[in-house]
């Protein structure tokens, strides 16, 4: 019998932003509990890593009817004057506590599967879900940042094998989250013993699960699992077939049909030349040090970032490392997002160098030329 669709599985999902109808392109913050965000630089910016002020992002962002925050598992920082990402929120109980703040969005977690055993993951996740009423998703991500995982006192796997274990994880996971009676697995990763984690989580059949997989492996994990597969749009003309692709060999394999989201750091201004200048500043108060290591660690330890860091600079990383720059005035940010939906994107994470003041004018000034355009109610 072959796997239930995606869209069947959101039955017990229709609740959730990320399947509202009447929001076309769904809208996210990403990188909100990490240090410096997705801006390798030292700029002028109200962002900072504090409890009030990931709260009052995550408060704004409901507020506008964005959909989602969704966080970076991060256990250490790149180095550098910044020392990059190098504070950052533990991202379940982040998500717990901003699952009590909000009302409508939805709050994720980012797992590192190698480091959280499965049964903590599954129990972590089934309790965020129920201070979130139903709201919580999971972003799932198989470690590439080797130091990150030395400091747990494991190596890395090769590549492709970390995704190996990321199947036998999120099997136990997903047996945990909705079987009745206790089991046992005895696998190649991880073996449980009379297994159980009660409660259930709200969600039905569980909590909507993420994933940026990029690699060929990654890609196929993501096809394979997660209801919300990221794919970074590089080149407009060639990202509709791309992700036609994707959704094809995600429904042909699998017969699943996951939403597909993708990341943009968003430079608006009223006026072009204002948002370049916005954009040199970040470029002039550039890390330049953390940036290199960001790159170097990347093109060693990730098998899918080397097309990216061929044609990446250094600049490209410090504004939003290798996240696509929607740069220029809101009609122009609006054009770009309709771009993307009409290649088959459903919803984008947005990031900022200065979330609190991007957010505020993105809402007053791109948000209603979505809603003209149709892609938000
Ligand atoms: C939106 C998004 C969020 C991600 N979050 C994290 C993260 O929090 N921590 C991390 O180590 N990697 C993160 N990644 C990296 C991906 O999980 C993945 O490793 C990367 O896209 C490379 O793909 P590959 O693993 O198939 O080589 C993220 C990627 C994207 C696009």
């Amino acid at each position: 019998m072959p796997a239930p669709l995606a869209t069947d599985l959101a039955e017990g999902r229709s609740h959730l932003a990320i399947y509202d109808d009447e929001n076309k392109l769904k809208l996210g913050t990403f990188a909100t509990n990490v240090s410096y965000g997705l801006s390798i630089s030292e700029a002028p910016t109200t962002y900072e890593v504090s409890w009030e002020h990931t709260r009052k992002l995550a408060r704004q962002s409901d507020a506008m009817g964005l959909d989602m925050v969704v966080p970076v598992s991060r256990w250490r920082g790149f180095g550098g004057a910044t020392n990059f990402n190098g504070e950052s929120f533990d991202t379940y109980t982040w998500a717990a506590g901003l699952a009590q703040v909000t009302e409508r969005i939805m709050v994720f977690a980012t797992s590192h599967v190698p480091v959280i055993h499965p049964i903590v993951a599954a129990k972590q996740a089934a309790t965020v879900d129920h201070i979130s009423n139903g709201r919580f998703g999971l972003n799932l991500v198989m470690g590439w940042f080797t130091p990150e995982l030395e400091m747990f006192g494991s190596s890395q796997r090769e590549h492709d094998e970390r995704y190996r274990v990321g199947d036998e994880w999120l099997h136990i996971v997903k047996r945990l989250w909705t079987e009745e009676d206790p089991f046992s697995v005895d696998g190649a990763f991880y073996s449980v013993k009379d297994a159980q984690s009660w409660p259930k989580p709200i969600q039905r059949p569980h909590p909507v699960i993420m994933n940026a997989g990029a690699s060929p492996a990654g890609s196929d994990f993501s096809a394979r699992h997660a209801d919300v597969s990221f794919i970074a749009v590089k080149d407009p003309a060639t990202a509709a077939e791309r992700i036609q692709r994707f959704k094809s060999d995600a429904f042909d394999k699998y017969h699943r049909n996951p939403l597909v989201f993708s990341g943009a750091y968003v430079v608006c201004a009223d006026t072009e030349e204002e948002a370049h200048d916005q954009l040199r500043s970040v470029v002039d108060g550039g890390d330049r040090e953390a940036a290199r290591n960001l790159m170097q660690v990347l093109g060693i330890q990730s098998g899918s970032f080397d097309e990216i860091l061929a044609q990446a600079t250094e600049d490209a990383f410090i504004t939003g490392w290798g996240t696509p720059v929607f740069l220029g005035t809101p009609e122009q940010i609006t054009d770009r997002l309709i771009g993307l939906e009409n290649a088959g994107i459903s919803g984008v994470t947005l990031g900022f160098h200065d979330y609190e003041r991007g957010l505020e004018h993105f809402g007053e000034s791109v948000l209603p030329l979505l809603r003209q355009a149709g892609l938000r109610a």
